[in-house]
């Protein structure tokens, strides 16, 4: 059997999303992985395993991506925002500051981490379902936009910010309403959701809003969900989000910025098949300029905000191959050294990935296996029922497209420490996040004298 499909498909070199391995993948003489032009093996000897790899090119492209996809169909201003949960690192946010994005956070932590960046707070939005009085009092005092979600926010920005001379930059989240198909766990858009005002709030909410010379509602926002491979459910967003827009302007407010969320696919497996950067951009760009010359608005400055897009497959994770478990007839288990605590994604979502091994990369399979994590817990299994050749304990296993919601999601399940990250780039591998040692977990750990 030919190892080559299982990662390899035709490379896209505009659309990263679409491809299963960072764009600068190749092999080298001796047959062994290069990423970034920096041997796999070699950087895992280097900086031991797990480890997070992100191949800084991958990133550039697709933000570049974005960046002319948006200059070429959309006529008005437009500002493309990095939806930082997907993976949140100061030198990410640097990376991706340094290409002309803002940056959506959702916390302090990422808010922070931004700042750290070097990002300004005019380009940071606060998004949030429970925002904190101290994640309001951040971003209010960074100069960031606040994206309101419900009357919550609203009531402690008052208290917060209602006196104090310098007014608040506020977004509007609403639930517009909209089915795609993912993951139940990943939809936000219909209305059985937690986020955003309901759509029978808003006529009210924008009357209420007109008392309150303390804000300042500068636009509208809505995020229908994550991982979609369908372009129409954001050709409808267009449609919906158009509305409120004219509906804000009715009442009076200044909006100028209109959000798509973010939300495009990415490849994990080969039959994935993900829209590209340019794609999605020229559909939802060609849907709001219609909206909006349908009902005379002048072009809105245009947001989105994609997370996964931009790195999950600028993103890869190292293993190493350990203890191998064969039951006559019915697996054979190969356990690594990390599993669902740098990865979380296949025990939450049941989401597939694509591996190979980083020094025989297109040997030929001979062996059908499962790749199971170090947990103490059986559904902790990365990969099922996958081909390898010759798989031996010791050997570096590769999983592409790890880049978004595995190291943000991680965890220090059994207490087993956060793996370390690089960033590759023209032969340079470089630490980002230094790996955790088992004594770091301890540290918040308080013994009560009595005991
Ligand atoms: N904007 C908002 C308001 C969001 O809630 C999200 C993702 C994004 C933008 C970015 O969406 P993306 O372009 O990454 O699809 N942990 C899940 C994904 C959760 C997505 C949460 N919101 C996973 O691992 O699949």
């Amino acid at each position: 059997m030919d190892n080559k499909g299982q990662y390899e498909c035709e490379l896209d070199q505009k659309s990263p999303n679409r491809n299963l391995a960072p764009i600068t993948t190749e092999i080298d003489q001796n047959g062994r992985l290069v990423v970034g032009g920096c041997q796999l093996s070699s950087i895992a000897k280097r900086y031991g395993t797990p480890l997070y790899v992100l191949d800084e090119e991958s990133v550039r492209v697709s933000c570049k991506s974005y960046l002319e996809a948006l200059r070429t169909h959309y006529k008005g201003e437009s500002l493309p925002l990095y939806a930082s949960k997907a993976n949140s690192s100061i030198a990410m946010t640097k990376l991706v500051a340094s290409e002309g994005f803002g940056i959506d956070v959702v916390s302090a932590g990422e808010l922070l981490t931004a700042l750290r960046g070097g990002v300004s707070g005019e380009r940071i939005f606060l998004h949030g379902n429970n925002k904190s009085d101290q994640e309001l009092l951040i971003a209010y005092e960074a100069d960031a936009t606040v994206v309101i979600d419900n009357h919550h926010d609203l009531e402690r920005l008052k208290e917060l910010v209602s006196k104090r001379t310098k007014p608040v930059r506020l977004m509007l989240r609403f639930t517009p309403g909209i089915e795609c198909h993912t993951h139940e766990y990943i939809k936000t858009g219909h209305l059985d959701s937690k986020f955003g005002f309901d759509p029978d709030q808003l006529d009210a909410l924008f009357k209420e809003l007109i008392d309150y010379p303390w804000a300042i509602l500068t636009g509208i926002h809505a995020h229908i969900g994550s991982q979609i491979f369908e372009l129409e459910p954001h050709q409808d967003l267009a449609e919906v989000i158009t509305e409120t827009f004219c509906l804000a302007k009715k009442y009076g407010h200044p909006v100028q910025d209109m959000n798509i969320g973010g939300g495009l696919g990415v490849r994990y497996v080969v039959s994935d098949d993900p829209p590209s950067i340019q794609d999605w951009i020229r559909v939802i760009s060609t849907a709001v300029t219609k909206a909006c010359k349908i009902r005379g608005l002048q072009l809105p400055r245009l947001m989105c905000e994609p997370g996964r897009s931009l790195v999950a497959t600028a993103g890869l994770t190292l293993y190493t191959l350990g203890a191998k478990k064969s039951i006559p007839g019915l697996r054979t288990y190969i356990s690594v050294d990390g599993g669902m605590s740098d990865n979380p994604r296949p025990i939450t979502y049941q989401s597939l990935y694509t591996c190979c091994l980083a020094d025989r990369p297109l040997d030929e399979t001979d062996e059908i296996v499962t790749i199971a994590g170090k947990h103490c817990e059986s559904g902790d299994i990365l990969l099922k029922d996958i081909g390898l050749p010759k798989p031996l304990s010791g050997d570096i296993l590769v999983v592409f497209s790890t880049g978004a919601y595995n190291n943000s999601m991680s965890s220090n399940y059994n207490r087993i420490p956060r793996p370390a990250g690089v960033i590759v780039n023209a032969g340079h591998a470089e630490l980002i996040q230094k790996r955790e040692r088992p004594e770091d977990l301890l540290m918040y750990d308080v013994l009560p004298e009595r005991l």
